[in-house]
């Protein structure tokens, strides 16, 4: 039976400059075990008098919070049991790895973002996590008091309150102070972006603000309610799909790659721009960022190429692709990247393909008018 590998990648590049050298299973690093964290999240927060929030608690172009059931119903029926691990190859928010990382099912989730990275470490994320040293911490942050910073420069009296932009900016300076471990940074790090998430004057993603409309809700940090898995072989990683694919082995890969032109590191430049840290001159009406090496191939005009060659890597005995319609939308620039045919063709030369469709109504925020939107499942049974 196909298992997770036991050998992962040895540097988990972020992309960027920043990188962490993360010797994930080394034995320094305690993982947790059946009984080892008894605290829950829930418990943690009330304490200290925190609410929490849940990694599906955030809108996200492209999302599959509603198509869970749906996923797992098709995934059980292709494999004919439950999966052993799964493979989430284009992780976003990652709610989908983690709907089956809390049945136990070991997953291996990866995005090229960094902001979706740390969200990833923060509910998946192999290292153990003191709850209560977290809580401590976010309440400290939250007390922090505003004052000017790069943040308030660039993103206040725009895309947030001048307040808010003060006290965001403040408190991502002291999150490098005080984490004291990759997850730790990673769960203070996804507070933080949820929370400003919750106060920006946006529709939801950040190509434009909304002028006229200036949230002046005070940002409050939650703790991020953490489940108590009993066993955690998860791991998360922040990289290309493509150089990642060969050296993962898992019993389903679930690919849900951008659908269009559109690249995500334009519509999440703000909260990507807050993950990296690294204080980067901005540029335009949208205060974006250089973020040539945050572009996917799985946009633009090489993307039929680019995903052909990534099926071809995968190590794998189910493949299941998520690929909506929105090529039926009125706006251009939402016309798929891959066509159907050479989504079926890529996926031929592994197996017998089949396709399953069902109608939604995802989050697409903007002026997007839709004729018609279904989500289909393209699933391949891999040949041995
Ligand atoms: C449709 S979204 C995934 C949504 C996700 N399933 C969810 O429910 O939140 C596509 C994701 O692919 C990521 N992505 C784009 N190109 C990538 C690449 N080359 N390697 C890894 N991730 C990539 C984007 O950052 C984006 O988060």
């Amino acid at each position: 039976m196909a298992k997770v590998l036991t050998e992962y990648p040895k540097k988990h590049q972020l992309v960027g400059s920043t990188q962490y050298s993360l010797p994930m299973r080394s034995p320094e690093i305690a993982l947790p075990s059946v009984g080892a964290l008894p605290s829950t999240a829930a418990g943690v927060a009330q304490q200290y008098g925190l609410g929490t929030f849940e990694l599906g608690n955030r809108r996200y172009l492209g999302g599959k919070s509603k198509l869970l059931e749906f996923i797992q119903t098709e995934m059980e029926k292709a494999l004919g049991k439950t999966p052993d691990s799964l493979f989430d190859v284009f992780a976003g928010t990652g709610v989908v790895g983690y709907h089956f990382a809390a049945q136990e099912i070991p997953v291996i989730s990866n995005d090229l973002l960094q902001h979706n990275y740390f969200g990833l470490q923060t509910f998946m994320g192999p290292q153990s996590i003191d709850l209560k040293q977290l809580a401590e911490k976010i309440v400290h942050l939250q007390n922090l008091s505003a004052k000017k910073n790069y943040f308030s420069e660039h993103f206040g009296g725009n895309f947030f309150s001048d307040s808010n932009a003060k006290k965001i900016g403040v408190m991502r300076d002291e999150i490098e102070i005080i984490a004291s471990n990759l997850r730790e940074k990673a769960a203070l790090v996804t507070s933080l972006i949820y929370a400003a998430d919750r106060v920006a004057n946006t529709v939801g993603h950040y190509d434009a603000f909304h002028r006229g409309q200036d949230i002046q809700t005070p940002i409050e940090l939650k703790l991020p309610n953490i489940l108590q898995l009993k066993s955690n072989a998860n791991e998360a990683f922040c990289q290309d799909s493509i150089t990642l694919a060969p050296q993962v082995k898992a019993e389903v890969a679930y690919l849900d790659p951008p659908y269009n032109s559109r690249q995500y590191s334009d519509a999440y430049h703000l909260l990507e721009n807050l993950a990296a840290w690294e204080k980067p001159e901005v540029h335009g009406v949208a205060k974006k960022m250089d973020r040539s090496h945050l572009k996917s191939d799985f946009c633009g005009k090489a993307a039929p190429k680019t995903f052909a060659e990534l099926i071809s890597k995968l190590d794998t005995k189910l493949i299941m692709v998520s690929y909506n319609n929105t090529s039926e939308s009125l706006n251009s620039r939402s016309n798929a990247a891959i066509p159907d045919e050479e989504i079926i063709l890529s996926l031929k030369s592994r197996g017998k393909v089949s396709v399953k469709e069902v109608a939604f109504n995802g989050f697409t925020a903007g002026k997007t008018k839709k004729r018609e939107h279904s989500e289909r499942l393209f699933i391949c049974k891999v040949k041995d």
